[in-house]
């Protein structure tokens, strides 16, 4: 059977040649082994072609021009460095063939064009951008561990200039066409409609004129910086990568530094050093974690949450009931996303202050240019406030964010349950409050469930929808479908103490205190977590959750897992003196006069209260004490059916306390560090407790040589 082919060849106006990329059955054109391969024998057939006097590039799908390199190859093994190099020469080969066609080429760009996708643009003569709302150019390899090896740390610099292409390429991101048009990535930005136009328009003018040729022959040529601008250049960028990485990527620095080496020489010898630097990152245990989050990422997007096939509800309106902290924030992500939103507050003033907290968010994107005025004016026209329960009367999903105490979360249902419609879903944002029991307070076990979002709601991606012993995989599905369409990133997690994040969250945090108890130093224990990826250590994240909301989310947790939960004294000294962390001016440091958190030498006072040790503890035991107990968690989390899947807890992690992506999750970083080592190193800590003991299902894959994932 013939494969469909990916690449579609048309004469158009009598000597243009159209080339569309349209690979068949995915919605993305990506350039994989197969495709390069179609590249290769048509521009074989092209270089022949006398009768044409410009080639078009361009792509046969909506929004997408090309994605990049297909990271499926990419990321599926660890390939020996010599079959690394011969796939990259192949990508190297086929553009070099676009630069030497014995006429001009234009990539005519309506969509995503990114990483590999750009680098083939590069290899044409021009670019020019449609204004499709996808339009976004860039080189994101960096955020996959990789940098662009298919000549775009090269010819990127000769088109607009090294210090430009440095910003761009070792921060991933990527522009829209007018930005892409203002750098000189493309030669000007078009209504989409207009591109194939203006495309022969472009051709014609560059043949008339032989520009062609001339940008050809420039882009062959070094740079050109003195050596003065060179080393001012480079020494900048250094700094600014090195300050943004904290030395955790090796990708930036090494695109920065096939950069710096390749600018002053003529581009076939500047190739040759991208490819040295390139070719050892690829299959690096970074690379292929980054990869395999990205993967995950997409998944998530497409769960819907349950496995039957139960379709969503339909979600016109919903309620929210609370205007604090959350409520404000969960009624201002529905408004934002054009789902009308009815907030209730008991209290007047917390509703006027829920508003305005809710406007002064929108305030905050539009001042960043990521809302216009006319989207918050519309926005906020979607939002209601009220004292009176009975306005719920309409509302399809009521969400429900008054403080955190069961009683009177049971005793608002109660008074809500004559209101609601029959069929509304009920959610709680509680953090700590079992699901199971209070569904049993209401009318409709079935339609309720927990809905927790994570603070600050607006920039939180995490949702976890929590399903009780009797909620319905119907009131899941909408759920998850009400969670993605504003914006959010929903996992299901069965309903238990702490839920997904905080029961994993717990063993790190309870650990970092007894750590402190031992002897080690606050300092120290932040480092080792900050060194391993985290953004913050476990000691400043308590000071800026509060050391009371720890302290009692704490004992919830604790209590419930009392079997292996480490107590310590030291959080209730704190508390018990006032200290509760930035919001009191101090906790386990000092924020007096608004100061960032200074050491405070009352701090030692409190720990010799707690008979706290003097033990000094290295590094390499704080980070792997630190770790250890969450993923002997996680272990149990899986064995019991909490997730549904070992990727549900390292992208609840990652989305829901940043755990650093590059490692690709908690499991992940097990897997590739090996399930026999782990075990090794808990052996070390065993005497600790059984929060280092490995679960049953630990021994097995680490027995069978499996990991989490390859189990
Ligand atoms: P908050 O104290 O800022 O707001 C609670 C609001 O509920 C107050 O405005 C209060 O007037 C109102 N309220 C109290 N009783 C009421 C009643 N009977 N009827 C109507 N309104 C009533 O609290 P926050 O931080 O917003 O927390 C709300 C819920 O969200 C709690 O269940 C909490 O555990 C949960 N949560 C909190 C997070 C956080 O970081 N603060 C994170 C995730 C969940």
């Amino acid at each position: 059977m013939a494969i469909a082919a990916a690449l579609r060849f048309e004469v158009i106006r009598d000597t243009i040649g159209l080339l569309t990329f349209d690979q068949p059955g995915s919605r993305a054109n990506t350039l994989g082994q197969a495709v390069l391969a179609e590249f290769a024998q048509m521009l074989a057939a092209l270089e022949k072609r006398t009768d044409l006097s410009g080639l078009i590039l361009a792509s046969g799908k909506p929004g997408m021009f090309i994605a990049g390199a297909d990271l499926n190859e990419l990321g599926s093994a660890t390939p020996e460095p010599e079959q690394t190099r011969k796939l990259v020469q192949r990508g190297h080969d086929i553009i070099a063939r676009f630069e030497k066609l014995p006429f001009p080429s234009v990539a005519a760009i309506d969509g995503a064009c990114m990483g590999g996708g750009l680098e083939v643009a590069l290899g044409c003569d021009y670019r020019i951008a449609g204004s499709h709302p996808k339009t976004e150019i860039g080189l994101p390899e960096v955020k996959i561990g990789l940098f662009p090896g298919w000549g775009g740390t090269q010819r990127l610099p000769r088109l607009i200039g090294p210090a430009l292409a440095v910003e761009l390429i070792c921060a991933g991101e990527a522009v829209p066409a007018a930005r892409a048009r203002d750098l000189g990535i493309v030669f000007d930005a078009v209504p989409s409609d207009k591109l194939l136009d203006e495309a022969v328009r472009l051709l014609a003018w560059s043949k008339q004129s032989g520009d062609w040729k001339e940008a050809r022959r420039k882009k062959q040529q070094p740079v050109g910086l003195t050596e003065e601008q060179h080393a001012f250049t480079f020494a900048v960028a250094k700094a600014q990568v090195l300050a943004k990485t904290k030395g955790q990527f090796p990708a930036p620095l090494a695109a920065l530094e096939a950069i710096a080496r390749g600018c002053n020489v003529p581009l076939d010898e500047a190739l040759k050093v991208e490819s040295e630097l390139f070719v050892p990152l690829v299959g690096s245990p970074i690379s292929k974690n980054l990869i395999a989050v990205f993967f995950m990422t997409q998944k998530l997007q497409k769960d819907p949450g349950v496995d039957a096939a139960v379709s969503p509800r339909t979600v016109e309106r919903v309620g929210v009931l609370g205007a604090g902290l959350m409520g404000a924030g969960i009624a201002g992500a529905h408004i934002r996303r054009g789902v009308p939103a009815l907030m209730l507050d008991s209290d007047a003033r917390a509703l006027e202050k829920g508003i305005a907290a809710i406007a002064k968010v929108m305030h905050t994107r539009i001042e960043i240019g990521r809302m216009k005025p006319d989207e918050m004016l519309k926005a906020m026209s979607l939002l209601n406030s009220t004292g009176n329960l009975s306005l719920m009367a309409d509302r399809d999903v009521v969400i429900e964010a008054v403080v955190e105490n069961e009683a009177v979360k049971t005793q608002v249902y109660r008074d809500l349950q004559p209101i609601l419609k029959k069929d509304a879903i009920l959610a709680s944002n509680t953090s700590t409050i079992s699901i199971t029991r209070m569904a049993q307070a209401t009318d409709r076990p079935e339609r309720f469930a927990g809905m927790h979002f994570f603070n600050p709601v607006d920039r939180m991606p995490l949702v976890e929808v929590i399903r009780g012993e009797k909620t319905s995989d119907e009131t899941v599905v909408t759920l998850v479908a009400l969670a993605k369409r504003i914006g959010k990133s929903p996992i299901v997690v069965r309903d238990c103490p702490g839920f997904l994040v905080n029961r994993i969250l717990f063993p790190y945090i309870n650990e970092s205190l007894a750590l402190l108890e031992e002897g080690a130093d606050p300092r120290a224990i932040d480092k080792a977590a900050v060194t391993f990826g985290m953004p913050m250590g476990p000691i400043t994240l308590k000071d800026l959750v509060g050391l009371d909301t720890s302290l009692y989310a704490g004992r919830v947790v604790n209590q419930a897992f009392a079997d292996r939960a480490k107590n310590t004294r030291i959080l209730d000294e704190l508390v018990s003196a006032g200290r509760l962390g930035q919001k009191s001016g101090a906790g386990f440091y000092s924020y007096a006069k608004g100061s960032r958190g200074v050491d405070d030498p009352a701090l030692a006072g409190f720990l010799a209260k707690c008979n706290a040790g003097k033990r000094a503890i290295n590094a390499e035991e704080i980070t792997d004490r630190l770790f250890l107990p969450m993923l002997t968690e996680a272990s149990r989390v899986l064995a019991e059916g909490i997730v549904r899947q070992p990727s549900d807890v390292d992208m609840g992690l990652i989305l829901g306390i940043a755990f650093p992506a590059f490692r690709g999750g908690l499991l992940r970083w097990a897997d590739t560090i090996g399930l026999a080592k782990v075990l090794e190193k808990l052996k070390v800590y065993e005497k600790l407790g059984p929060r280092f003991q490995p679960t049953e299902e630990m021994r097995k894959l680490a027995a069978a040589g499996k990991g989490f994932y390859a189990g």
